[in-house]
């Protein structure tokens, strides 16, 4: 039985997320996700748009993933590979070379993100689209009250 560890926020959970964890999943035989904490993501100045439970119960429907539990600080990784006897630490690779130092008891591995999708982009995307709905609402009530004026 090969165990699979990760960590991450998963806010807003998108594809990008879905192959990340399918791949993961593939490594091995058993994918253990650390979620981070709200209080975890406030220390590190984030803020996400679902709160941790949410984020949780997301994680735990995705079939590539066998259990989750969660990321209170910076410092725990060590005892989570213990604890969950993992074989493989798995990140993607924006976090490129951050935890070779773990490499002493778990093989480290970084996998290629998928392009041209994250949850700070989504973020912005919606308020675009909010923004957008915004104007286009502004110049219908100022269309209207040019017409009320023409009356
Ligand atoms: N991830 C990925 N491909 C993406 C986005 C994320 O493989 N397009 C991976 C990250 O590398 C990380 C995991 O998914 O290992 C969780 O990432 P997270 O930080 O929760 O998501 P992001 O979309 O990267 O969020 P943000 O924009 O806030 O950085």
């Amino acid at each position: 039985m090969k165990t699979v560890i990760t960590y991450g926020t998963f806010d807003l959970y998108h594809v990008g997320h879905v192959r990340l964890l399918s791949r993961l999943r593939e490594l091995g035989d058993r994918l253990v996700v650390g979620c981070s904490t709200d209080e975890f993501n406030s220390r590190k100045g984030k803020r996400s748009v679902m709160p941790y439970e949410q984020r949780v119960e997301i994680l735990r429907a995705c079939r590539y993933v066998d259990d989750v539990f969660p990321e209170n600080n910076w410092e725990q990784k060590r005892g989570d590979i213990l604890r969950e006897k993992a074989d493989i630490f798995a990140m993607g690779d924006d976090w490129l070379g951050k935890f070779n130092d773990l490499s002493d008891i778990v093989e480290v591995v970084y996998l290629p993100r998928t392009k041209d999708i994250s949850t700070t982009e989504v973020r912005q995307l919606v308020k675009a689209l909010h923004r957008d709905k915004i104007n286009q609402v502004r110049s219908a009530v100022s269309h209207l009250a040019s017409l009320v004026d023409n009356l």
